[in-house]
């Protein structure tokens, strides 16, 4: 009960320390929200969407579940996308996963959980769709990072699948779509894929995806790597990466 207290004092101390600032702070964004993103993130502890993208209240349109998934079945995210783009007109919509996921490692291992096996079954889904990959990772760690990555980028492309989207995007409108990654060690962001903007772009995501060829940069090792970019600039990305990876022995990769 202690612990329950301190949530409502923390509130008055948060909400003191607004107004003190900014007497009218709270009153500004009590008519309207114009959020120009909707984040869709995993719903662990530690990855608070405002703190860890420095934004206030009334900046992000946020929907969050286990392991950051856009299922176009799923009732709850669909609404959450329509309203975004259709009504509050967000200019981007950014999922964001994060190393360490537990709900990631779940669907990579076989203990069961309950319910949230049959919620995870997209995530086993990724790891099967990206077998020859990630089987050529031998560190687990890295592997497991790998994983957070290619859902991520599934999850991006399941994003393009649904009316929402191609209907703005048929429309001309936005949104850009943006794949990210926090790294609960370093507190940072990093960027998987970024400015999704047409179905063109989507697919070529879609077609390294089934071919189990990396369609976003390698996993790193305590340090940013530069964004991969959408269009042309995404796919000559990829295609320099994977020629780079091959080039060194490539009698030993059977399976290209
Ligand atoms: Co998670």
């Amino acid at each position: 009960m202690e612990n329950f207290r301190r949530i409502i004092q923390n509130n008055r101390a948060w909400a003191a320390s607004m107004t003190h600032d900014d007497p009218e702070y709270f009153e500004k964004r009590a008519t309207k929200q114009e959020p120009h993103f909707l984040y869709i993130g995993c719903a662990d502890s530690r990855v608070p969407s405002n703190q860890v993208t420095g934004t206030e209240p009334g900046e992000l349109f946020v929907h969050r579940n286990v392991a950051n998934l856009v299922i176009p079945s799923d009732l709850n995210a669909m609404s959450v996308l329509q309203y975004a783009v259709e009504v509050l007109d967000v200019k981007h919509v950014i999922v964001t996963g994060h190393y360490g996921c537990g709900g990631v490692k779940a669907a990579m291992g076989n203990q069961s959980y309950g319910l949230v096996d049959h919620w995870l079954g997209p995530v086993r889904n990724v790891v099967r769709w990206n077998r020859a990959e990630l089987e050529r990772i031998e560190d687990e760690q890295a592997r497991f990072d790998r994983v957070v990555e290619l859902n991520v980028l599934e999850q991006i492309y399941h994003l393009t699948e649904t009316p929402i989207v191609q209907n703005a995007w048929a429309k001309g409108k936005r949104p850009l779509l943006h794949g990210l990654v926090y790294d609960i060690h370093s507190g940072l962001l990093r960027e998987i894929a970024t400015g999704i903007d047409c179905q063109e772009a989507a697919d070529r995501l879609a077609e390294r995806r089934l071919s189990g060829v990396p369609a976003g940069p390698p996993p790193i090792a305590g340090h940013m790597t530069p964004p991969v970019l959408a269009g042309d600039e995404l796919a000559d990305a990829i295609a320099q990466r994977v020629l780079r990876q091959l080039s060194p022995s490539p009698a030993s990769n059977g399976k290209r």
